[in-house]
């Protein structure tokens, strides 16, 4: 019998190969460079964008050995994000997935670096697979745009910005959210709708920014109401450092409400999709339920 927390291991163990694999073939120089890439990589995280591509491939029916690389490609660009996001100009974080950010560890310098890296790495990924033919190509030039000046750094430039002058308002409050975490949630569900021919590709494409609203919306709520054992990060460092955020734009309660929309919307979406999105489904709920 089907159980998410099962579908979901077995998506991860995928991953994991392909990460087991990537630890053997890339070995950096200076060893500083290895380990400070390796010891944010390592740290764990959930892997829900890896493991939300997986799904959405299968799906479609795109192999897993064809959609592994894209996935690693997408878990590298997330984990540099979450580098430079936690340096001292930017959030200022000292803890990640639960050990001291990276820079803590290895200093701004090299966290930029490894930052760098890894997006470098991701990019090389992709081209590699270019050579597959024109849907491989469609797909990275979407993946790039989702991470790239129109898509997260848009996002994560507008955080900055907001922070920084105190300007509030819902539009640029959806910009940032949209950009910042939809997009590369969104590259997970509708890069296998690319390598598929486009089956689905609109539908997808929407799941996943509203899937990323979802998820950044608990992320906010988290921030106000979690606790570091289950984040693995501090809480309480949005208001702190003036962000604008779903919370301190609309108040938890208002929150809740926004939650339970994003969430019918989401199940919505995928009703409008042959085949089995149990799993898809299991994983929107999880988003709008989760702890950590
Ligand atoms: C954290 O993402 C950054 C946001 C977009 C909110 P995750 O919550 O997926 O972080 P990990 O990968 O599990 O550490
Ligand atoms: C992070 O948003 C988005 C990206 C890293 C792109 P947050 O700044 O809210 O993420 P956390 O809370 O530090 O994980
Ligand atoms: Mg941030
Ligand atoms: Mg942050
Ligand atoms: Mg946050």
């Amino acid at each position: 019998m089907y159980s998410y927390k099962e579908k979901y291991g077995e998506y991860l163990s995928l991953f994991n190969a392909r990460l087991e694999k990537f630890y053997a073939d890339t070995r950096c120089e200076p060893r500083v460079l290895d380990e400070s890439i390796k010891y944010s990589l390592k740290s764990g995280g959930k892997r829900f964008r890896p493991v939300l591509m997986l799904a959405s491939a299968e799906l479609l029916g795109v192999e897993a050995g064809v959609i592994e690389d894209y996935a690693l490609a997408l878990e590298l660009i997330h984990t540099y994000s979450l580098i430079h996001d936690d340096l001292p100009e930017m959030d200022n974080d000292d803890y990640r997935r639960g050990k001291p950010s990276n820079h803590k560890v290895y200093g701004a310098g090299n966290a930029v670096l490894a930052g760098d890296g890894l997006l470098n790495t991701a990019y090389y990924l992709l081209f590699e697979r270019c050579a597959d033919g024109k849907q491989h190509v469609d797909a990275a030039k979407f993946m790039c745009g989702c991470a790239g000046v129109t898509g997260m750094i848009a996002g994560q430039s507008a955080d900055l910005y907001c922070a920084e002058s105190g300007e509030r308002d819902a539009d640029m409050l959806d910009f940032i959210v949209k950009n910042k975490t939809g997009r590369l949630i969104s590259a997970a569900a509708a890069v296998p709708a690319i390598l598929s021919g486009g089956k689905y590709f609109l539908e997808l494409k929407q799941f996943g920014e509203d899937l990323g609203r979802l998820f950044q919306l608990t992320d906010d709520v988290l921030d106000e109401e979690g606790k570091f054992e289950e984040l693995g990060k501090t809480a309480g460092k949005d208001r702190e450092e003036n962000k604008l955020t779903y919370v301190t734009f609309y108040g938890v309660e208002q929150c809740r409400v926004f939650a339970d929309i994003l969430l019918s919307k989401c199940l919505g979406l995928l009703d409008g999709i042959d085949g089995d999105t149990s799993f898809l489904r299991d994983m929107v709920n999880f988003v709008r339920y989760r702890e950590g």
